[in-house]
């Protein structure tokens, strides 16, 4: 039987959880990155899948890069935050399949032969995936500032494209492109003061169905 959470680990993960545009000087160790990881991954996707592929952009270096692609109002706070995360996809997550989903080798000749299959299952699942980031952020004491207004296919070229082997890569990274971006995501510790007052979310009635 689960437990069920407290009020306090509530209000941390949802309800006092907020966006986060500025943030406080205090960096985010790699370590913190790995054990993010680490949790995150549990969340499950179609296949048991996992077509996400993560690139944390820590420093100025890698960050320089992204800001030509990013929308004029996404700058400054993409800039000043500790870490910058590529939410990305894999279009060929299903050569993986073999590994994370053993008990059914004719998963991955489905995905194999249907190209649509593949499109939608990787950007449905990159997105749950992306969504488990940030709920696994917020529970290690981190704020998330998510964000689509940037130029996907410039991103893309820039980090995903062909040439683009792996510059200061610590580890194997993606194959030239079959990687496509998703979202951004900002983490950090976030200045509070500098929130906006909250906007309000739908009533139940409003969002749900009883059937
Ligand atoms: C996928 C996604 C894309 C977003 N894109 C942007 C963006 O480009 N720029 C921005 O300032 N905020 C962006 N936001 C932030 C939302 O506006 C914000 O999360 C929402 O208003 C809720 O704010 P709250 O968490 O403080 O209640 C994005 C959020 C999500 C989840």
């Amino acid at each position: 039987m689960n437990n069920v959470l407290g009020d306090e680990a509530l209000d941390q993960l949802f309800r006092e959880a907020r966006t986060h545009h500025a943030w406080r000087d205090q960096p985010v160790t790699d370590d913190t990155l790995r054990r993010l990881y680490d949790v995150m991954k549990w969340g499950p996707t179609s296949a048991n899948g996992s077509p996400a592929r993560f690139v944390f952009l820590r420093s100025q270096e890698a960050k320089e890069r992204l800001r030509p692609t990013l929308a004029p109002g996404n700058v400054e706070k993409t800039m000043t935050a500790p870490v910058t995360v590529i939410i990305a996809y894999d279009l060929l997550f299903y050569e993986k399949l073999p590994k994370l989903f053993p008990h059914s080798p004719a998963m991955r000749d489905l995905f194999a032969k249907n190209p649509q299959l593949i499109e939608e299952t990787a950007k449905r699942n990159s997105s749950l995936e992306g969504a488990y980031l940030m709920i696994a952020a917020r529970a290690l004491g981190l704020d998330c500032g998510p964000m689509s207004g940037f130029d996907n296919a410039r991103l893309d070229e820039e980090f995903f494209g062909a040439g683009q082997e792996c510059q200061g890569c610590e580890q194997e990274f993606f194959p030239a492109g079959h990687v496509k971006s998703n979202f951004l995501c900002n983490l950090g510790y976030g200045d509070s003061s500098k929130l906006y007052p909250r906007a309000p979310r739908l009533e139940f009635n409003e969002a749900c169905t009883l059937l």
